[in-house]
């Protein structure tokens, strides 16, 4: 089966005085979508950004040649469903939650996915994929964290590497065509190891933002990924 792996920036570690631009360079140095990570400081102890950046964003999320890239929200707030759909009328391609932030995840994945949005779960290291046995076959998008959620720059947590794995058997179960995506810690010396474990959707914040060509990062990731 041939993979199409995906690099998905996160702008968590982008200059925030300068998104539009940054958006803007990181698509044109490769980036296939661009990762938002919201934080309320309370499902984690970290606040960032709402909907109206990622309006303010939409218009900047293109291609040189003016091709849409999918804005993919990671939503780390708990609850979930008003600002999914927020986040939705704001213009997110993809919205992923975490089962453990939402009291109702069926109809969560449910409201989200009536509004034509993609749906993904998120798992946090110690969550297991539990959830998957009821809801699988209504996702668009798993995403496993192998970090604890909050802040960039922290370590790859190994443990992940096997939940990747049984997600990888889980979406072949299911017969679906699923992304799976990883997110924490990955850097171009890592990932193929993520890659080779059954993930096809890389997210990276400080690996690329903050240094001074993202071409280069970009394309030392993907060479590892050949
Ligand atoms: C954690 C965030 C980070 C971020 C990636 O809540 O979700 O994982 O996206 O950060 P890096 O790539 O710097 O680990
Ligand atoms: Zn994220």
């Amino acid at each position: 089966m041939s993979t199409t792996y995906r690099i998905a920036p996160s702008i968590l570690s982008a200059d925030f005085a300068r998104l539009g631009e940054e958006v803007r360079d990181v698509i044109a140095a490769g980036a296939d979508w661009i990762h938002f990570d919201v934080m309320d400081n309370h499902y984690v102890p970290n606040l960032t950004f709402g909907p109206m950046v990622c309006q303010a964003l939409k218009s900047h999320a293109k291609t040189p040649t003016g091709k849409p890239v999918p804005i993919d929200v990671h939503l780390m707030i708990s609850p979930v469903d008003a600002l999914a759909g927020a986040f939705i009328d704001a213009g997110a391609d993809l919205v992923s939650f975490h089962p453990d932030a939402s009291t109702h995840v069926h109809r969560s994945i449910q409201a989200i996915k009536a509004r034509g949005c993609q749906a993904g779960l998120v798992f946090n290291p110690a969550e297991p994929l539990d959830v998957l046995d009821w809801v699988i076959d209504d996702l668009d998008l798993i995403l496993i964290m192998s970090v604890n959620p909050g802040f960039g720059g922290q370590s790859f947590i190994d443990s992940a590497l096997r939940k990747v794995e049984d997600a990888r058997q889980r979406i072949q179960a299911s017969g679906r065509d699923i992304r799976l995506e990883v997110d924490g810690g990955i850097k171009a010396d890592n990932i193929r190891r993520v890659a080779d474990a059954g993930a096809d959707t890389f997210v990276a914040g400080s690996a690329i933002f903050g240094k001074p060509d993202y071409r280069a990062v970009i394309d030392a990731m993907r060479k590892a990924l050949a």
